[in-house]
């Protein structure tokens, strides 16, 4: 394990530690991309007192590390957990992280979610400085970690440690920006040089998000057509002037899938494996999965549809809600597994007590039925208002489980709509409930014609989206911008 990486990442969740969506996916499976590339990488992230893996066991290697935030002698811990050679670096601190959830309760945000994630920013920057040698590149991820960019920014004009240090910051979405009032700008540490409105103030309020897109050597988001879509008003959540700003050094890299976890072959989920090459264990999956979810067993040669997610308007989960009646009409069975909205919650719960065996709605966050609903569908639902890259389209298209899916975002650029002799699953446009039940429609035409499906199942199932390219354009992106990645 290298203690001192050349590229250190800051993210405020990391597959198999915590986990609330596909940020953590990516933490888990970029560093791992990089170093297999022959770059040195480590990863900071929160210690949110419980861990969702007891496989990489954590070893407390510094106490007191002083943070200075929010009082003077405020001070982290710091934990290390080898990831298959690569070092994690966990901050803790009870009262920040030690909670139930990471960022909110069904109740709404916790109060002091801007407190926690300065706290996070500086507690990385102590701790970074005290690594034998600075990081070519730090590498921050989301609104959580934006801070740590514009720290860098002014840290480098007075500290030589970080003279050569170059900054990431990754839009995973825009959405969430973390926007505070002004009093916590005041108190982040950041000099007053900072607010204005190319820096960290947004309409009079401190922007998260906007600091590190101001700040960082570069911006990058998680997909090509993200990336384009981000500099509009549609898209761009209040923030494409300053992104137009910084066109220049906007890059859209397409996320990938990690197939060690994320693939039929192998899934210790599933309780049949398969393949392109031996298809029959999709339909063991399918049988199993009625069998679990108690659905009609009647259905089981009807098409089974599934959706999973958060229960967001982004996600559309509204938009399924809307034509569940119509497609209850067409002999299908639908599963939904997510977890979010309250309101969105109670109406899917509604909905399947109308529906028994035929709509089952399971609310929470379950890694495993993920896996296997992955697995035992035939259509996948993802109809998203906006998707800046999407992983669970990429899942589905592996275990063959077509997707239906708005075209925009990371899912235009992962999925080939039917009718394209290259069709890997249907996309629609515009992302409302008609064109969406259209879409679906279409799919279950296709499904009728069992040869034209299962050619456009085993190219789903053979499309490549790993990480290696991925991989190979973030060190393409750092080289661009300075960082020296030759062997230590
Ligand atoms: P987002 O990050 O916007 O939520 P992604 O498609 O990038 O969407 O990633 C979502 C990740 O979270 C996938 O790994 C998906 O399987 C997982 N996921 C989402 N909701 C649930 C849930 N309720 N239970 C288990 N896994 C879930
Ligand atoms: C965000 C986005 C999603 C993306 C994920 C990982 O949660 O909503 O589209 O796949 O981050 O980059």
């Amino acid at each position: 394990m290298d203690s001192h990486p050349q590229i250190l990442f800051v993210a405020s969740e990391m597959y198999p530690f915590s986990k609330t969506g596909g940020l953590a996916d990516v933490m888990g499976a970029l560093p791992l991309a990089l170093s297999r590339l022959g770059v040195s990488v480590g990863v900071i992230t929160p210690f949110y007192g419980r861990l969702a893996s007891s496989e990489f066991p954590l070893r407390l290697i510094y106490e007191d590390c002083p943070v200075g935030y929010p009082w003077p002698d405020t001070t982290a811990d710091i934990f290390l957990a080898d990831y298959h050679g690569l070092p994690v670096y966990f901050i803790s601190r009870g009262e920040y992280f030690d909670r139930r959830f990471l960022y909110c309760t069904h109740k709404g945000d916790y109060f002091d979610n801007c407190e926690r994630f300065i706290f996070f920013c500086r507690a990385t920057m102590e701790w970074a400085r005290r690594l034998s040698s600075p990081p070519e590149i730090i590498h921050a991820h989301d609104w959580h970690a934006a801070l740590v960019p514009a720290y860098l920014h002014f840290l480098r004009k007075v500290d030589t440690f970080w003279k050569k240090t170059k900054s990431v910051v990754t839009i995973h979405n825009l959405a969430f920006q973390g926007r505070f009032a002004y009093r916590l700008f005041l108190e982040s540490g950041l000099p007053s040089a900072a607010w204005n409105s190319s820096g960290a103030e947004f309409f009079g309020d401190f922007n998260l998000l906007k600091s590190g897109i101001s700040y960082a050597d570069l911006v990058t988001t998680v997909s090509p057509t993200y990336a384009r879509e981000i500099l509009t008003p549609e898209f761009g959540c209040g923030l494409e002037g300053i992104l137009n700003h910084r066109a220049a050094d906007l890059r859209g890299i397409l996320n990938g899938a990690d197939y060690a976890v994320w693939d039929p072959r192998q899934d210790r989920y599933l309780p049949s494996t398969y393949s392109p090459e031996t298809p029959r264990g999709k339909l063991r999956c399918k049988e199993s999965l009625f069998h679990e979810l108690c659905l009609d067993p009647e259905l089981l040669s009807r098409p089974l549809l599934g959706f999973v997610g958060r229960l967001r308007e982004q996600k559309g989960i509204d938009m399924l809600l809307d034509i569940l009646p119509e497609l209850m009409r067409k002999d299908v069975s639908v599963v939904v597994l997510g977890e979010g909205n309250l309101q969105f919650e109670a109406q899917v719960q509604d909905m399947m007590e109308t529906y028994p065996g035929r709509l089952v709605a399971r609310i929470g966050y379950t890694e495993d039925l993920a896996h296997r609903i992955q697995a035992g569908v035939d259509l996948f639902l993802m109809p998203s208002r906006y998707e800046p890259c999407g992983l669970t389209q990429m899942y589905s298209l592996r275990y063959g489980s077509l997707p239906v899916a708005s075209a925009l975002g990371g899912l235009l650029d992962t999925i080939t709509g039917y009718p394209d002799p290259e069709s890997t699953g249907f996309i629609f446009t515009p992302p409302d409930a008609r064109t969406f039940l259209q879409s679906i429609e279409l799919a279950l035409e296709v499904w009728e014609r069992p040869a034209e499906w299962k050619a456009m199942r085993t190219r789903a199932m053979c499309k490549d989206y790993s990480w290696s390219s991925a991989a190979q354009q973030y060190i393409q992106a750092y080289t661009d911008i300075g960082a020296d990645l030759s062997p230590a």
